[in-house]
Protein backbone atom coordinates (compact mmCIF):
# COMPACT_ATOMS: atom_id res chain seq x y z
CA UNK A 1 0.00 0.00 0.00
CA UNK A 2 1.42 3.54 -0.90
CA UNK A 3 0.17 6.52 -0.94
CA UNK A 4 1.77 9.92 -0.81
CA UNK A 5 1.01 14.15 -0.27
CA UNK A 6 2.23 16.59 -2.25
CA UNK A 7 4.20 19.00 -0.16
CA UNK A 8 2.39 22.17 -0.60
CA UNK A 9 1.86 22.90 2.88
CA UNK A 10 -0.29 22.21 6.13
CA UNK A 11 -3.08 19.51 6.16
CA UNK A 12 -6.71 20.89 5.43
CA UNK A 13 -8.26 19.65 8.56
CA UNK A 14 -9.87 16.95 5.93
CA UNK A 15 -6.71 15.16 4.75
CA UNK A 16 -7.13 13.54 8.81
CA UNK A 17 -10.73 12.34 8.57
CA UNK A 18 -10.54 11.29 4.59
CA UNK A 19 -6.63 10.22 4.65
CA UNK A 20 -4.56 10.51 7.89
CA UNK A 21 -7.31 8.55 10.16
CA UNK A 22 -7.44 5.33 7.92
CA UNK A 23 -3.81 5.49 7.12
CA UNK A 24 -3.22 4.72 11.01
CA UNK A 25 -6.04 2.29 11.14
CA UNK A 26 -5.04 -0.01 8.45
CA UNK A 27 -0.98 0.08 9.46
CA UNK A 28 -1.09 -3.23 11.51
CA UNK A 29 -2.81 -4.77 8.32
CA UNK A 30 -0.67 -3.93 5.43
CA UNK A 31 2.55 -2.76 4.59
CA UNK A 32 1.95 0.66 4.10
CA UNK A 33 4.33 3.27 2.21
CA UNK A 34 3.78 6.68 2.96
CA UNK A 35 5.69 9.52 1.03
CA UNK A 36 5.95 13.24 1.26
CA UNK A 37 5.64 14.42 -2.97
CA UNK A 38 8.84 16.93 -2.84
CA UNK A 39 9.54 16.76 -6.68
CA UNK A 40 5.85 17.35 -7.19
CA UNK A 41 5.39 20.27 -5.34
CA UNK A 42 8.49 21.45 -7.34
CA UNK A 43 5.88 21.34 -10.69
CA UNK A 44 4.42 25.02 -8.95
CA UNK A 45 8.04 25.92 -8.82
CA UNK A 46 7.34 26.97 -5.02
CA UNK A 47 9.81 29.50 -2.93
CA UNK A 48 12.47 26.92 -1.96
CA UNK A 49 12.87 27.63 1.42
CA UNK A 50 8.99 27.26 1.95
CA UNK A 51 9.25 24.00 -0.03
CA UNK A 52 11.22 22.62 2.45
CA UNK A 53 9.49 23.97 5.44
CA UNK A 54 6.42 22.72 3.37
CA UNK A 55 8.28 18.92 3.42
CA UNK A 56 9.29 19.24 7.31
CA UNK A 57 5.34 19.58 8.18
CA UNK A 58 3.92 17.22 6.39
CA UNK A 59 6.20 14.90 7.36
CA UNK A 60 5.96 16.16 10.97
CA UNK A 61 1.79 15.63 10.42
CA UNK A 62 1.88 12.38 9.52
CA UNK A 63 4.03 11.18 12.63
CA UNK A 64 1.43 13.80 14.52
CA UNK A 65 -1.08 11.83 13.47
CA UNK A 66 0.28 8.38 14.74
CA UNK A 67 1.44 6.87 11.97
CA UNK A 68 4.17 4.86 13.02
CA UNK A 69 7.80 4.56 11.57
CA UNK A 70 8.31 1.41 13.13
CA UNK A 71 5.29 -0.01 11.13
CA UNK A 72 4.96 1.81 8.64
CA UNK A 73 7.77 2.69 6.01
CA UNK A 74 7.63 7.29 5.78
CA UNK A 75 9.65 8.87 3.46
CA UNK A 76 10.54 11.94 1.27
CA UNK A 77 10.59 11.39 -2.49
CA UNK A 78 13.69 13.22 -3.65
CA UNK A 79 15.31 10.88 -1.20
CA UNK A 80 14.60 8.10 -3.54
CA UNK A 81 16.93 9.13 -6.89
CA UNK A 82 15.58 5.82 -8.44
CA UNK A 83 12.33 7.73 -9.11
CA UNK A 84 14.06 10.04 -11.42
CA UNK A 85 15.84 7.99 -13.36
CA UNK A 86 12.88 6.02 -14.08
CA UNK A 87 10.60 8.42 -14.53
CA UNK A 88 13.25 9.56 -17.77
CA UNK A 89 12.68 5.93 -18.69
CA UNK A 90 8.49 5.82 -18.20
CA UNK A 91 8.70 8.86 -20.30
CA UNK A 92 9.82 7.01 -23.38
CA UNK A 93 5.92 5.43 -23.48
CA UNK A 94 4.57 8.14 -22.29
CA UNK A 95 2.24 10.14 -25.01
CA UNK A 96 2.23 14.17 -25.03
CA UNK A 97 -1.54 13.84 -26.14
CA UNK A 98 -2.73 11.94 -23.19
CA UNK A 99 -1.18 13.92 -20.87
CA UNK A 100 -2.96 17.05 -22.29
CA UNK A 101 -6.02 15.92 -22.06
CA UNK A 102 -5.57 14.88 -18.16
CA UNK A 103 -8.08 17.30 -16.58
CA UNK A 104 -5.36 18.17 -13.55
CA UNK A 105 -2.98 19.38 -16.01
CA UNK A 106 -5.46 21.71 -18.12
CA UNK A 107 -6.42 22.89 -14.51
CA UNK A 108 -2.87 23.78 -13.64
CA UNK A 109 -1.96 24.98 -17.49
CA UNK A 110 -4.81 27.01 -17.50
CA UNK A 111 -3.67 28.48 -13.53
CA UNK A 112 -0.24 29.08 -14.87
CA UNK A 113 -1.41 30.93 -18.11
CA UNK A 114 -3.76 32.93 -16.15
CA UNK A 115 -7.06 31.79 -18.07
CA UNK A 116 -10.44 31.11 -16.34
CA UNK A 117 -11.90 27.59 -16.65
CA UNK A 118 -14.16 27.60 -19.45
CA UNK A 119 -18.12 26.76 -19.22
CA UNK A 120 -18.84 23.36 -19.86
CA UNK A 121 -18.20 21.96 -23.18
CA UNK A 122 -17.31 25.23 -24.49
CA UNK A 123 -14.04 24.62 -25.45
CA UNK A 124 -12.28 22.01 -27.57
CA UNK A 125 -9.36 20.16 -26.87
CA UNK A 126 -7.12 21.98 -29.81
CA UNK A 127 -8.22 25.27 -28.32
CA UNK A 128 -7.03 24.53 -25.59
CA UNK A 129 -3.88 23.46 -27.10
CA UNK A 130 -3.56 26.29 -28.84
CA UNK A 131 -3.13 28.07 -25.63
CA UNK A 132 -0.66 25.80 -24.15
CA UNK A 133 1.76 25.50 -27.00
CA UNK A 134 1.05 29.39 -27.92
CA UNK A 135 3.29 31.70 -28.58
CA UNK A 136 0.93 34.73 -27.60
CA UNK A 137 1.82 35.47 -23.82
CA UNK A 138 5.08 35.30 -21.90
CA UNK A 139 3.52 33.08 -19.27
CA UNK A 140 4.79 29.28 -20.30
CA UNK A 141 3.05 25.81 -18.82
CA UNK A 142 6.54 23.70 -17.61
CA UNK A 143 6.72 20.30 -18.72
CA UNK A 144 7.02 18.88 -15.44
CA UNK A 145 3.76 19.67 -15.03
CA UNK A 146 2.69 18.25 -18.21
CA UNK A 147 4.45 15.20 -17.13
CA UNK A 148 3.21 14.97 -13.65
CA UNK A 149 0.98 12.08 -14.44
CA UNK A 150 4.57 9.88 -15.32
CA UNK A 151 6.12 10.90 -12.04
CA UNK A 152 3.03 9.57 -10.13
CA UNK A 153 2.69 6.43 -11.75
CA UNK A 154 6.57 5.80 -10.91
CA UNK A 155 6.31 6.21 -7.44
CA UNK A 156 3.64 3.65 -7.58
CA UNK A 157 5.14 1.29 -9.71
CA UNK A 158 8.84 1.35 -8.78
CA UNK A 159 7.29 0.10 -5.48
CA UNK A 160 5.33 -2.52 -7.29
CA UNK A 161 2.16 -0.86 -4.98
CA UNK A 162 -0.74 -2.66 -5.09
CA UNK A 163 -3.10 -0.66 -3.28
CA UNK A 164 -3.10 3.31 -3.74
CA UNK A 165 -5.64 5.14 -1.71
CA UNK A 166 -6.16 8.26 -3.53
CA UNK A 167 -8.86 11.42 -3.29
CA UNK A 168 -11.27 11.37 -6.13
CA UNK A 169 -9.47 14.14 -8.03
CA UNK A 170 -6.17 11.37 -8.41
CA UNK A 171 -8.31 8.91 -9.68
CA UNK A 172 -7.88 9.89 -13.50
CA UNK A 173 -4.04 9.94 -12.39
CA UNK A 174 -4.56 6.06 -10.89
CA UNK A 175 -6.03 4.92 -14.42
CA UNK A 176 -3.08 6.45 -16.26
CA UNK A 177 -0.98 4.51 -14.15
CA UNK A 178 -2.63 1.37 -15.05
CA UNK A 179 -2.34 2.38 -18.60
CA UNK A 180 1.19 2.76 -18.60
CA UNK A 181 1.76 -0.67 -16.95
CA UNK A 182 -0.37 -2.47 -19.04
CA UNK A 183 1.68 -0.28 -22.35
CA UNK A 184 5.17 -1.26 -20.46
CA UNK A 185 4.10 -5.06 -20.36
CA UNK A 186 2.80 -5.46 -23.87
CA UNK A 187 5.81 -3.50 -25.31
CA UNK A 188 8.37 -5.61 -23.82
CA UNK A 189 6.05 -8.90 -23.70
CA UNK A 190 6.55 -9.16 -19.70
CA UNK A 191 4.66 -9.30 -17.07
CA UNK A 192 6.55 -7.21 -14.80
CA UNK A 193 4.18 -4.58 -13.29
CA UNK A 194 1.26 -4.83 -11.19
CA UNK A 195 -1.91 -2.73 -11.83
CA UNK A 196 -2.58 -0.72 -8.63
CA UNK A 197 -5.91 -0.35 -7.43
CA UNK A 198 -7.45 2.40 -5.49
CA UNK A 199 -7.33 1.14 -2.02
CA UNK A 200 -11.29 0.27 -0.76
CA UNK A 201 -11.57 1.13 3.03
CA UNK A 202 -15.11 0.13 3.07
CA UNK A 203 -18.10 2.32 3.77
CA UNK A 204 -18.96 5.21 2.08
CA UNK A 205 -16.35 8.01 1.51
CA UNK A 206 -15.91 10.61 3.91
CA UNK A 207 -16.40 14.51 2.21
CA UNK A 208 -15.61 16.92 4.35
CA UNK A 209 -17.19 20.05 3.63
CA UNK A 210 -15.95 23.41 3.90
CA UNK A 211 -16.97 26.63 5.76
CA UNK A 212 -18.38 28.71 2.94
CA UNK A 213 -21.22 26.72 2.21
CA UNK A 214 -20.75 24.80 -0.74
CA UNK A 215 -18.31 22.16 -1.93
CA UNK A 216 -15.67 19.84 -0.30
CA UNK A 217 -12.70 21.25 2.26
CA UNK A 218 -9.91 22.36 0.58
CA UNK A 219 -6.49 24.54 0.70
CA UNK A 220 -7.26 26.58 -2.87
CA UNK A 221 -11.02 26.98 -1.44
CA UNK A 222 -10.51 29.74 1.98
CA UNK A 223 -12.80 27.79 3.72
CA UNK A 224 -10.22 25.84 5.08
CA UNK A 225 -9.63 24.81 8.80
CA UNK A 226 -5.89 23.39 9.18
CA UNK A 227 -4.82 20.55 11.34
CA UNK A 228 -2.32 23.16 13.03
CA UNK A 229 -4.57 25.70 13.09
CA UNK A 230 -4.61 27.78 16.31
CA UNK A 231 -7.48 27.72 18.44
CA UNK A 232 -8.22 31.10 18.53
CA UNK A 233 -7.77 31.18 14.62
CA UNK A 234 -10.11 27.52 14.32
CA UNK A 235 -12.38 29.06 16.30
CA UNK A 236 -13.10 32.54 14.66
CA UNK A 237 -12.75 30.40 11.23
CA UNK A 238 -15.88 28.21 12.88
CA UNK A 239 -17.56 31.00 14.04
CA UNK A 240 -17.74 32.50 10.70
CA UNK A 241 -18.94 29.65 8.49
CA UNK A 242 -21.94 30.18 6.42
CA UNK A 243 -25.37 29.85 7.56
CA UNK A 244 -28.80 31.27 6.88
CA UNK A 245 -31.69 32.72 8.88
CA UNK A 246 -32.56 30.00 10.38
CA UNK A 247 -35.71 27.27 9.85
CA UNK A 248 -38.71 28.76 9.04
CA UNK A 249 -41.09 25.63 10.17
CA UNK A 250 -41.04 22.67 11.89
CA UNK A 251 -39.22 19.90 10.22
CA UNK A 252 -37.93 22.04 7.05
CA UNK A 253 -35.23 20.76 4.92
CA UNK A 254 -31.41 22.20 5.05
CA UNK A 255 -29.86 24.44 2.93
CA UNK A 256 -26.53 23.29 1.99
CA UNK A 257 -24.67 25.48 4.55
CA UNK A 258 -26.29 24.48 7.44
CA UNK A 259 -25.94 20.57 6.06
CA UNK A 260 -22.79 20.85 6.02
CA UNK A 261 -22.10 21.88 9.56
CA UNK A 262 -23.99 18.92 10.43
CA UNK A 263 -21.66 16.54 8.32
CA UNK A 264 -19.11 18.27 10.61
CA UNK A 265 -20.54 18.04 13.65
CA UNK A 266 -21.14 13.95 12.74
CA UNK A 267 -17.91 13.88 11.82
CA UNK A 268 -16.51 15.24 15.34
CA UNK A 269 -18.51 15.02 18.19
CA UNK A 270 -20.62 12.70 20.29
CA UNK A 271 -23.61 11.61 18.57
CA UNK A 272 -26.29 12.29 21.93
CA UNK A 273 -24.40 16.19 20.81
CA UNK A 274 -25.57 15.80 16.99
CA UNK A 275 -28.78 14.48 17.73
CA UNK A 276 -29.68 17.38 20.05
CA UNK A 277 -28.65 20.09 17.30
CA UNK A 278 -31.10 17.96 15.10
CA UNK A 279 -33.88 17.65 17.55
CA UNK A 280 -33.31 21.66 17.61
CA UNK A 281 -32.85 22.32 13.82
CA UNK A 282 -36.45 20.55 13.89
CA UNK A 283 -38.44 22.14 16.13
CA UNK A 284 -36.83 25.80 14.89
CA UNK A 285 -34.74 26.69 18.62
CA UNK A 286 -31.48 26.39 17.16
CA UNK A 287 -29.33 28.62 17.54
CA UNK A 288 -26.28 28.29 14.60
CA UNK A 289 -24.53 29.75 16.98
CA UNK A 290 -24.18 27.29 20.09
CA UNK A 291 -23.85 24.94 16.99
CA UNK A 292 -20.35 26.38 15.75
CA UNK A 293 -19.26 26.99 19.52
CA UNK A 294 -19.90 23.41 20.31
CA UNK A 295 -18.20 22.54 16.91
CA UNK A 296 -15.20 24.13 17.04
CA UNK A 297 -14.89 22.86 20.91
CA UNK A 298 -15.34 19.23 19.45
CA UNK A 299 -12.64 19.50 16.51
CA UNK A 300 -9.62 20.95 19.04
CA UNK A 301 -10.26 18.14 21.01
CA UNK A 302 -9.07 15.89 18.35
CA UNK A 303 -6.85 18.58 17.05
CA UNK A 304 -5.13 20.23 19.64
CA UNK A 305 -2.66 17.02 20.97
CA UNK A 306 -2.41 16.56 17.24
CA UNK A 307 -1.15 20.08 16.63
CA UNK A 308 1.24 19.98 19.94
CA UNK A 309 2.33 16.78 18.58
CA UNK A 310 3.75 18.00 15.17
CA UNK A 311 5.30 21.31 17.33
CA UNK A 312 7.20 18.58 19.66
CA UNK A 313 8.10 17.07 16.37
CA UNK A 314 9.02 19.33 14.34
CA UNK A 315 11.54 20.62 17.68
CA UNK A 316 13.02 17.41 17.23
CA UNK A 317 15.29 17.54 14.45
CA UNK A 318 17.23 14.67 15.01
CA UNK A 319 14.20 12.14 15.36
CA UNK A 320 12.79 13.75 11.66
CA UNK A 321 16.37 12.95 10.09
CA UNK A 322 16.10 9.43 11.51
CA UNK A 323 12.59 8.39 10.27
CA UNK A 324 13.44 9.70 6.76
CA UNK A 325 16.67 8.18 6.57
CA UNK A 326 15.47 4.84 8.02
CA UNK A 327 12.30 5.71 5.80
CA UNK A 328 14.66 6.45 2.51
CA UNK A 329 16.42 3.23 3.12
CA UNK A 330 13.61 1.24 3.03
CA UNK A 331 12.51 2.56 -0.23
CA UNK A 332 15.46 2.36 -2.13
CA UNK A 333 15.61 -1.23 -1.71
CA UNK A 334 12.98 -2.16 -3.75
CA UNK A 335 13.23 1.06 -5.93
CA UNK A 336 16.83 0.09 -7.17
CA UNK A 337 15.67 -3.77 -7.43
CA UNK A 338 12.72 -2.19 -10.17
CA UNK A 339 15.06 0.01 -12.03
CA UNK A 340 17.87 -2.59 -12.04
CA UNK A 341 14.70 -5.06 -13.97
CA UNK A 342 13.31 -1.97 -16.03
CA UNK A 343 16.80 -0.76 -17.12
CA UNK A 344 17.16 -4.72 -17.80
CA UNK A 345 14.53 -5.10 -19.89
CA UNK A 346 14.33 -1.75 -21.76
CA UNK A 347 18.08 -2.60 -23.19
CA UNK A 348 19.95 -0.25 -20.90
CA UNK A 349 22.43 -3.26 -20.10
CA UNK A 350 26.15 -3.80 -18.71
CA UNK A 351 29.24 -4.65 -20.51
N1 LIG B 1 -0.72 13.55 -6.87
C1 LIG B 1 -1.05 13.24 -5.51
C2 LIG B 1 -1.88 14.41 -4.95
O1 LIG B 1 -1.76 15.52 -5.38
C3 LIG B 1 0.18 13.03 -4.67
C4 LIG B 1 0.94 11.85 -5.13
C5 LIG B 1 2.13 11.89 -5.80
C6 LIG B 1 0.60 10.49 -4.95
N2 LIG B 1 2.55 10.62 -6.06
C7 LIG B 1 1.63 9.74 -5.57
C8 LIG B 1 -0.50 9.83 -4.35
C9 LIG B 1 1.59 8.35 -5.59
C10 LIG B 1 -0.53 8.44 -4.38
C11 LIG B 1 0.52 7.71 -4.99
O2 LIG B 1 -2.65 14.21 -4.04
Amino acid sequence: MLSGIRATGQHPHGKYYGALRKFVKIQDDYDCNFFVADLHALTTNPDPAQLHANVKNVLAEYLAAGIDPEKATIFIQSDVPEISEMYLLLNMHVGIGELMRTASFKDKARKALGLSAPADGEESDEAFECEVIGASTNKRVNAGLLTYPTLMAVDILIQKASKVPVGKDQLQHLELTRRFARRFNSFYGVDYFPEPTDFDFGGAPVKVPGLDGSGKMGKSEGNCLYLVDDPKVLRKKVMRATTDEGPQAPNSPMSEPVANLFTLLELTSAPDVVQHFRDAYADCSIRYGDLKKQLAEDILTVTNPIRERVADILADESYLRRVVRDGAERARARASQTLRDVREIMGIRGF
